[in-house]
């Protein structure tokens, strides 16, 4: 994902950078990414994608929300949910408050249209709400299931923030609600041996690996390629 690494962005916690008006090279690599989605998906099978990462901070959330606005920017009804009820951040890029979630859903018996939030960008987005207390016990409950299953029949595609793999073992449980998973890797920052391990516990917990998106690339010392990799991924699992 060509994301200029420079303090400057670093220091912009989670933020909308796809810009459909303005073809810059990041719009063009979400976009990218969006078709590689589609074209993998063209008998419309997978409609849940979570994110994940080996470790913290590998720019999953800024990934997910952007490739949320980017699908969303071509026509697609899309719906974001929190699934790091620990950390919480999907809120964030879209200027949300964390009130009203989540928490409500489940807690306070509140329906889902109760505690969707619409956004500028035509996105939907279920942020957490208060602190949730058992997190891994809501994550795997039927009533979370339920939430994803209803979200399925109104939205194409409804996209899970998760927290990383090698530190919280949510992924087990959100796995088992999702069609596939993107897999994110900061480039130069994830050691060798900690993607691989996070991607055998993907696997073990037989997760669809969709495809691998690298964050954090420095785009002066890699030139404008690096999206290759995962347009390639894609094609190859499609055959
Ligand atoms: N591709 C990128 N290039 C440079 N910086 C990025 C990139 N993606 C995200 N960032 C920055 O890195 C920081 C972490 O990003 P983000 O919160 O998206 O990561 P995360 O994997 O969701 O973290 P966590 O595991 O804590 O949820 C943020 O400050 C964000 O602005
Ligand atoms: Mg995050």
């Amino acid at each position: 994902m060509l994301f200029k690494k420079n303090k400057n962005f670093i220091n912009r916690k989670n933020v909308i950078v796809v810009d459909k008006e303005n073809n810059d090279v990041i719009t063009e690599s979400f976009n990218r990414l969006k078709d590689n989605i589609l074209f993998f998906n063209a008998d419309n099978k997978i409609k849940v994608i979570q994110i994940s990462s080996s470790t913290a901070c590998e720019g999953k959330t800024t990934v997910i929300s952007n490739l949320a606005v980017t699908l969303a920017s071509n026509g697609l009804k899309v719906l974001l949910v929190e699934g790091d009820l620990r950390s919480p951040r999907v809120h964030r890029p879209f200027n949300l408050d964390n009130e009203n979630g989540i928490y409500d859903y489940m807690i306070q018996n509140k329906k889902i249209e109760e505690i969707v939030k619409h956004t500028s960008y035509n996105v939907d987005v279920i942020t957490r709400g208060d602190k949730i207390s058992n997190p891994s016990a809501v994550i795997s409950s039927l009533k979370f299931r339920n939430l994803i299953n209803t979200a399925k029949e109104t939205y194409d595609y409804v996209l899970i923030d998760c927290p990383p793999v090698l530190d919280i073992s949510d992924y087990i449980h959100i796995s088992a609600l999702t069609d596939g998973a993107l897999f994110c890797v900061a480039y130069g920052q994830t050691k060798k041996h900690q993607v691989k391990e996070a991607i055998n516990l993907l696997k073990q917990a037989q997760i669809n690996i969709l495809g691998t998106v690298y964050t954090m690339v420095d785009t002066k010392e890699n030139g404008y390629y690096t999206s290759g990799h995962y347009s390639n991924y894609y094609l190859k699992n499609k055959e």
